[in-house]
């Protein structure tokens, strides 16, 4: 067992989450701590890791997890058959129904002086979303709101029993919805989730459990990082009006603005890998089977691979941008994250002259592993 390197549960990380994250890689890149093993900080570090699945493996849990707790070619062959659920031609169709929920949450606050963002926009639009995307009744919403606030928690306390039990709940719901579709006409049902009973891999139908892990994955990648993001968006918008004057007037660079912004204050904290054998990084050795954590926002924040970091500039290389992550783990939701946040973001820009925080009454931070807001008062004209 190494000695700590630092606490990732120090009052000061959660006090400040970007600022701890920005002083643990300029003082101790590579650094080891109970709660997360092996934390990685820097750009170069996050990009070696990504590059090299062999010796970073996904295979960190014994609970199954589709497809991110997987390796080739199991690996392989999911994502096979996951990524058409992504394509252009899907989000297109699906533009529509998210603008609407993006157009009635933002048209329900205005006209209300005082709002809190993350409750009453972000989390509902995330949430609603993501029940659209799959083809869940509108009852799962609160639930599903529930279910991601115990799972931070319990991730938080590192509370095994808790988080065992907590994906069971969520296997539960599943179930119950899988049931629905396996009969009354499944068959011709269009959905999302109807339609991944009828998939298969190696040659045989995906089982049960593969379905629940895959939603229950899309799920997890979905609400807490677009929610996280909608706040971080509108958080940064509002202390930037000239930009936000910039977009209103001509919202071609939104996308480009808004892989920017999350670039400079991520909604993700960090990833999972396992190494297969020793390794040497950042001048520290590691041995085999040690846990490894990616560290999104910090690497994100790199001034060795961002020069003035902090800096908003829409004249960078995005291809540097870890947001959606790198190799062959990268993110697969990105086409929708890419457009549920463009469009929520069109809504807001395109109804309201103001976004005002409240000066009495200052955002307070989301604490590991939640990035972002927990609260958001805002005045939205
Ligand atoms: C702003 C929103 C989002 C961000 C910042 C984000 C970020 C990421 C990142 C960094 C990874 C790489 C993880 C790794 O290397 O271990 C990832 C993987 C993944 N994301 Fe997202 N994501 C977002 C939204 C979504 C959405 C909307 C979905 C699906 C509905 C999704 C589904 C997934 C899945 C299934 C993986 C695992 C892929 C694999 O292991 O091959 N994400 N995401």
């Amino acid at each position: 067992m190494s000695e700590p390197d630092w606490d990732p549960k120090s009052d000061a990380v959660l006090r400040d989450q970007l600022a701890a994250y920005d002083e643990m890689r300029e003082r101790c890149p590579v650094a080891y701590s109970e709660l997360l093993g092996w934390s990685l900080f820097r750009h170069e570090d996050l990009v070696r890791a990504l590059n090299d699945p062999d010796t970073y493996s996904n295979a960190v849990s014994s609970h199954r997890s589709v497809p991110n707790g997987t390796d080739p070619p199991e690996h392989t062959e999911y994502r096979r058959l996951i990524e058409p659920y992504f394509r252009t031609e899907k989000m297109e169709a699906f533009e529509p129904r998210c603008r609407a929920i993006a157009s009635n949450l933002v048209r329900s606050l205005l006209g209300h002086g005082e709002v809190e963002v993350i409750g009453e926009l972000a989390q509902s639009f995330a949430v609603q979303v993501q029940c659209a995307f799959l083809g869940w009744p509108a009852d799962m919403r609160q639930p599903l709101r529930l279910w991601m606030r115990k799972n931070r928690e319990a991730t938080l306390a590192q509370d095994r029993a808790a988080m065992v039990e907590i994906a069971r709940e969520f296997d539960g719901y599943i179930d119950e919805l899988l049931g629905t579709r396996r009969t009354a006409d499944a068959q011709a049902s269009q959905d999302v989730t109807a339609s991944l009973l009828r998939e298969r891999v190696w040659g045989r139908p995906l089982r049960n459990e593969e379905i629940v892990s895959i939603l229950r994955n899309w799920t997890v990648g979905e609400i807490g990082t677009i929610s996280a993001a909608v706040g971080i968006l509108v958080h940064y918008f509002s202390e930037h009006p000239d930009l936000c004057r910039r977009l209103r007037a001509e919202p071609s660079p939104l996308p480009g603005a808004i892989d920017e912004v999350l670039r400079i204050h991520g909604p993700l904290v960090a990833n999972r890998r396992i190494t297969t054998r020793p390794v040497e990084i950042g001048g520290r050795t590691i041995g085999a089977r040690e846990r490894i954590s990616l560290n999104w926002i910090a690497a994100n924040r790199d001034g060795r691979a961002f020069e003035d970091a902090e800096a908003f500039r829409l004249d960078r290389d995005p291809a540097a941008n870890l947001l959606y992550g790198a190799g062959i783990h990268v993110c697969p939701g990105a086409p929708l994250a890419r457009m549920e946040l463009r469009v929520v973001m069109e809504e807001l820009l395109g109804r309201t002259s103001r976004l005002d925080l409240v000066p009495d009454k200052p955002p307070t931070k989301a604490v590991y592993p939640a990035s972002g807001f927990a609260t958001l008062p805002m005045r939205i004209e």
